[in-house]
Parts: structure tokens; sequence; C-alpha cells
């Protein structure tokens, strides 16, 4: 049965962007790619994926920085579902749809298309809050990098119970797997 995941990097007071938007003090953090909870063995495990359009539009600024958008190549080879109500920018050939329908419809069709697979929600945390809502967040996993923000995108913008399932050090981060604990009844 696919899970749904909420995987990402917090700083350790629970902000996952700085309020510039940025991720340099994330990026530059020291971790083993083979340790433990790392991004390629959860990657291999996920058939689709959602984020906001605020987080979308950091993976283009990051990722095609001086870029003409036909040399624009997506990072994920799996169906994207992007969360907006405006207009992006569009990258030419991804499988992206965007969309500004209910989460649990999207979800429902996020899992077809996996096929079996993990459904990743990239972020923002209140996206992933409106899944946890929905009563569709499985899991939340995070690096928690050794800084403190003071500010920014917060990890969870929700109270959500949760259940402790792994716990580890990768280098510079503490790494943490929790189930989401859904309301008896
Ligand atoms: N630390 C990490 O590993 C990590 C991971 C992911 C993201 N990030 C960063 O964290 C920040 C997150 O930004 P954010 O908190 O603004 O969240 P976000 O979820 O990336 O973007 C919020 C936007 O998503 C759209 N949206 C959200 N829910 C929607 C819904 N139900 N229907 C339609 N549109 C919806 C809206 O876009 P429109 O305004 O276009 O309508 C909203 O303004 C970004 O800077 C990102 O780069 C960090």
């Amino acid at each position: 049965m696919s899970l749904t995941r909420y995987y990402t990097a917090t700083s350790l007071d629970g902000f996952i962007a700085d309020p510039d938007a940025t991720l340099d003090w994330l990026l530059t953090r020291d971790q083993d790619h083979g340790g433990v909870l790392n991004y390629g063995d959860f990657i291999a495990g996920v058939g689709a994926i959602a984020m906001g359009a605020t987080t979308y539009r950091w993976v283009i600024d990051h990722e095609f920085s001086g870029k003409d958008p036909s040399e624009w190549t997506w990072p994920y080879d799996v169906p994207s579902w992007v969360f907006t109500r405006t207009a992006p920018p569009v990258v030419p050939g991804a499988p992206i749809t965007f969309t500004a329908d209910d989460v649990a419809a999207v979800h429902a069709r996020m899992t077809q298309a996996a096929g079996g697979r993990d459904l990743w929600v990239v972020g923002g945390g209140d996206l992933a809050g409106q899944f946890a809502d929905a009563g569709l967040l499985d899991e939340v996993i995070v690096y928690i990098a050794p800084l403190t923000l003071g500010a920014g995108a917060p990890l969870m913008p929700r109270r959500i119970e949760l259940r402790l399932e792994e716990l580890g050090r990768n280098r510079e981060f503490a790494c943490a797997r929790y189930a989401v604990v859904r309301p008896a009844g």
C-alpha cells in the first residue's frame, strides 16, 4: 500500500525556509548520501509528488538559474502536481499538473498515477497540513539542521499527533521518521 509522506529538512525551531525564502542554511550542510533516511532511498520509492507554488518557484529559480526555459529539465521523473491559483512558469515537457482542486481529489489521482509507490508531499508546511487535515498524511520525515532561524516558512502550521518510528544521525543532521496518529473513531 502506498504511503503519503512529507519528507523535508527543517531548522530546530521548525522552519523549512528562512524569511528570504533561501535554503543556504541547509544546502551547505554535511550529510552522508547513503546514511539514515537518505533522499536516494526515499525517492526510489516515490511514484508521485505534490508541492505548493512557492516551492515550485524555488525549484525553478534554484535549478534553472540563468538558463533559457527551453533548457529547463524538471528534476523529478514521476507525475508531479503543483498547487496554485496563479499561473507559474511552465517547465517544457515536464509531467506537471497545475491544480487548485481539493487535496483529496488530487490525492486520489496521485495514488492512481503512483502505481503502488509512495506519494511525496514536498512542501510547504501548510500544504502538508492540508493533506493531514483530510486524513491523508501517513508520515512526516525530517532532517533537522543544527540551527534555529527564528522566523520563516513553518514546517507544519497545525497541531497533529505523531508517533516516533525511526531516529538517527546523519552527520550534521538529526533525522526522524514519524507516523501520523489519526484521531480515534
Ligand atoms: N527545507 C526543505 O527541505 C524545503 C522543502 C520544501 C519547500 N521548502 C521551502 O519552503 C518554502 C515553502 O513555501 P510556502 O510556505 O509558501 O508553501 P508552498 O506550499 O510551497 O506554497 C504556497 C502556495 O501554494 C499554493 N497553494 C497551497 N495550497 C493550495 C491549494 N489548496 N490550492 C491551490 N493553491 C494552493 C498557493 O500558491 P499561489 O499563490 O500561486 O496560488 C500558495 O501561495 C519555500 O520557500 C520552499 O522553497 C523547503
